[in-house]
């Protein structure tokens, strides 16, 4: 029995390789999605790029010299931390929240589950400095690190031109978010089916899950589509009940409560990761809008099997958990109570066993090929360890004609 088990292993490390060579490489615009958007004073390049991954996986900046952004995203777990709940940062400290992944996040207009940091360049700086994940006290180690390894000092001047002190933050982040940017996968069944015309490409449940999701189900309507294109995102933000119904009886006292804090000076990125009521007041601790306690953003569905568990606190274990939840109309248990600020578009849905089935195999048929390869091999446990730092070799993903598509605040 041996030889060919073997053989599978094999094959199946090779189309990971295969799959994220492909993701880096070639991948200007995947079946399904439309060109990424890149900022026009931070153009891509695969020096760059390949900078940009080398920071992405440094464990060096942070206090324990144990975490690094590739910690919480994960290339063999498709970008994320699953199966955690809420990510482990330094000495295993819990954030409150779970850890979306980077694949396609360079379509987001604004990151992080509350919308809190308006780019990919502002957002890398974050999670260094914060108590529950990188645990540095300020950028200056991160700075001395670049500013004097002699990898570093070189590529930094071969990239920016910078060298010494020149070197800032700026240029780190600036990096950082091109390589996120070549985090960019489509072509799933479902973009090969519904854009790409192979009738093939996934079977009759799948199709009877998208009419579903288009229908009775609504979910279209916050996971929006395109014509030539889906990202499944209306890159807003609302309260679908989940976290939120925790804290419901506090929340006349706490959110003001709150508000008196942030104007003393509370650091809204650190309090939301720190303390769970606060995480749980969404939308309403950056933008103080009422109407959008318990708001959070609209996740993309691309990848989502491969991602588990779901929300932005982890708390729902499976996509047929998310879709109950959806079909009690916005609560966990069928008969609990509706929290006040829950949005206008959530209600019960009255979906049959069937249909609840059919929605969460259109939502397995969206994941990307190269993913799906990965959650059989990590399957597989002896299967080989995927060295993905190949992405960073990729040529640049834009298109010339893409620049200045994205731009600040896009
Ligand atoms: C300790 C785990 C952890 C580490 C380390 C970490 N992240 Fe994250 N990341 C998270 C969590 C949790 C969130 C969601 C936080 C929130 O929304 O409040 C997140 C959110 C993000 C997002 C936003 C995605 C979206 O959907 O809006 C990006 C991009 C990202 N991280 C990149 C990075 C980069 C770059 C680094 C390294 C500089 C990094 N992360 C380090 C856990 C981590
Ligand atoms: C009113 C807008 C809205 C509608 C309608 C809606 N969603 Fe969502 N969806 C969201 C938001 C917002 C989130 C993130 C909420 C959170 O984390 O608290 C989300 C999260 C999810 C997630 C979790 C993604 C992840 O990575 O954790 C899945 C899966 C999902 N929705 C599927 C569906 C399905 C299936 C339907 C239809 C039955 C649907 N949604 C209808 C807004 C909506």
């Amino acid at each position: 029995m041996g030889p060919p088990i073997h053989t599978v292993r094999v094959a199946t490390c090779a189309s990971i390789l295969s799959g994220l060579f492909a993701m880096g490489a070639a991948l200007a615009q995947p079946l399904g999605l439309p060109p990424v958007p890149v900022p026009a004073n931070n153009p891509q390049t695969p020096e760059k790029i390949a900078l940009g991954d080398k920071l992405f996986n440094d464990k060096r900046f942070s206090s324990t010299g144990e975490v690094s952004c590739a910690t919480c995203h994960d290339p063999k777990k498709a970008f994320t931390d699953s199966p955690l709940v809420t990510s482990e940062g330094i000495n295993k400290l819990t954030g409150t929240r779970n850890a979306p992944t980077v694949i396609n996040s360079a379509y987001y207009k604004l990151f992080f589950w509350d919308g809190r940091s308006l780019d990919m360049e502002d957002q890398a700086q974050h999670p260094i400095v914060n108590p529950v994940e990188m645990g540095l006290v300020n950028h200056d180690p991160v700075l001395k690190i670049v500013r004097t390894d002699p990898d570093y000092v070189a590529r930094f001047k071969k990239v920016f031109d910078k060298e010494g002190e020149q070197i800032t933050m700026k240029e780190v982040q600036q990096a950082i978010a091109s390589f996120e940017r070549t985090i960019v996968s489509g072509d799933s069944p479902f973009d090969r089916w519904y854009y790409g015309g192979d009738e093939k490409a996934v079977n009759d449940q799948v199709k009877r899950g998208f009419n579903v999701f288009l229908t009775k189900g609504r979910c279209v309507s916050c996971h929006t589509m395109e014509q030539d294109y889906a990202l499944f995102t209306d890159n807003r933000f609302h309260n679908i009940g989940v976290g939120v119904n925790r804290i419901q009886q506090e929340i006349p006292q706490f959110a003001p409560a709150f508000l008196t804090a942030k104007s003393a000076g509370t650091d809204v990125d650190k309090a939301v990761l720190t303390n769970p009521k606060v995480s749980e007041l969404g939308r309403f601790a950056v933008t103080e809008t009422l109407d959008e306690i318990g708001a959070f953003k609209t996740s993309t569905l691309r990848n989502v099997a491969v991602t588990a568990p779901f929300m932005h606190d982890g708390s729902l274990k499976t996509l047929r958990d998310v879709v109950e939840h959806y079909n009690n109309g916005g609560v966990t248990k069928k008969d609990d109570p509706v929290n006040d600020f829950l949005s206008g578009g959530i209600r019960p849905l009255n979906l049959t066993d069937d249909e609840i089935s059919d929605l969460v195999a259109f939502m397995e048929s969206l994941t990307s090929p190269q993913f799906a390869a990965q959650k059989a091999a990590a399957a597989n446990p002896a299967s080989c360890n995927v060295k993905t730092t190949t992405v960073a070799n990729a040529s640049p993903v834009t298109p010339a004609s893409n620049s200045g598509s994205g731009g600040e605040g896009m």
